[in-house]
């Protein structure tokens, strides 16, 4: 792509001017607007940039050692992991049920460890954000309407204000397809630059009610074999994003000869463009039979699975 070449060299020759010799710190999320920033960057002034994993245990199956291995074998960019599972659990488990509170905590403390360890780093003059266009209208508008926030947002943001560095983000101007053609423009591997996108606050936010390791646990192995069946109809490109809600709602069932009484698991999926709107995917019904039977069977703590037709408006993609 000619014109993502340009855009390439273009924002290297922006990030050196901006930078010059200071010393960069990026947020990686384990998604693929972050680990896009950080290998252009990484392009631009290589070693003056240092990246921060901040994994919050809400992760999906496999995720954070995928992430870690990528840029710290693949491409050698310097990466610090931080492990902050039990810290965000513990402090999560206070929170209780509602999803502002969970979105809010889980800002706050992305930021006292992302903090801690930029000082341990000895600081840095910048701040790195993957930060997108739509990023930037939807926290100030929504579908064209009045200033309101539907939803704390939580990427690898809400830093600015707190540490006193100025902000590089290479991407601001760019749609989500875009970034993927950037991706893969900086040789990033498909399987990663095709991934769906997945929100910072991870799945914490797709586990309605209190949020418990247990939970979490079982909303990992059901949302994996939900999109292993994805992979397997060959769905996964044509959806813009897929993924399993575990519901804090018990039902009854029978399993043999067993009364069960376990959790309902949603399954969502939807096409959109740019997240902003959105439309639930019709899944023929042998594909949702076949994936409710594999999860119901595979999964303990699951004994319902249930289907949601939701647009957005008036839905929105993620369930909090
Ligand atoms: P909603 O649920 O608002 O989501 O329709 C639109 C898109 O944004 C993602 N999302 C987030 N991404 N931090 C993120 O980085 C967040 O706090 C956040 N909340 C939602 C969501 O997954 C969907 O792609």
């Amino acid at each position: 792509d000619w014109s993502m070449a340009a855009y390439r060299a273009e924002t290297i020759a922006k990030i050196k001017a901006q930078v010059g010799k200071g010393r960069v710190i990026c947020g990686l999320s384990g998604g693929v607007d972050s680990a896009v920033a950080a290998v252009l960057i990484h392009e631009a002034i290589g070693d003056q940039l240092t990246c921060v994993f901040v994994d919050h245990g809400l992760m999906r199956m496999n995720e954070a050692e995928e992430v870690v291995r990528l840029f710290r074998d693949s491409y050698n960019i310097p990466l610090v992991h931080v492990e902050a599972e039990a810290l965000f659990l513990s402090e999560l488990a206070k929170c209780g049920a509602d999803p502002e509170a969970k979105r809010k905590t889980i800002g706050r403390l992305f930021i006292e460890v992302f903090d801690a360890e930029a000082k341990k780093l000895g600081g840095a003059d910048f701040l790195a954000q993957g930060t997108l266009y739509p990023d930037v209208i939807e926290s100030v508008s929504f579908s064209g309407g009045p200033s309101v926030t539907i939803k704390s947002h939580h990427n690898v943001g809400g830093l600015p204000e707190r540490m006193k560095m100025k902000l590089v983000e290479p991407l601001r101007e760019l749609f989500k397809d875009e970034v993927r053609v950037l991706g893969r423009e900086l040789g990033l591997p498909e399987a990663f630059v095709g991934r769906h996108p997945f929100p910072g606050p991870g799945l914490a936010i797709r586990c309605p009610g209190e949020i418990t390791r247990e939970k979490l646990d079982i909303l990992r192995k059901a949302d994996a074999i939900y999109l292993d069946e994805i992979r397997k109809a060959g769905l996964y490109d044509v959806i813009w994003q897929a993924f399993a809600v575990l519901l804090p709602v018990r039902t009854v069932g029978v399993m043999g000869d067993y009364r069960t009484y376990d959790h309902v698991l949603a399954l969502r999926a939807v096409t959109s463009v740019d997240g902003m709107t959105a439309d639930f995917y019709p899944y023929d019904m042998a594909f949702l039979g076949r994936t409710a039977t594999r999860i119901i069977n595979e999964v303990k703590g699951i004994n319902r699975v249930v289907y949601d037709v939701t647009s957005k408006p008036p839905g929105t993609i993620e369930w909090e």
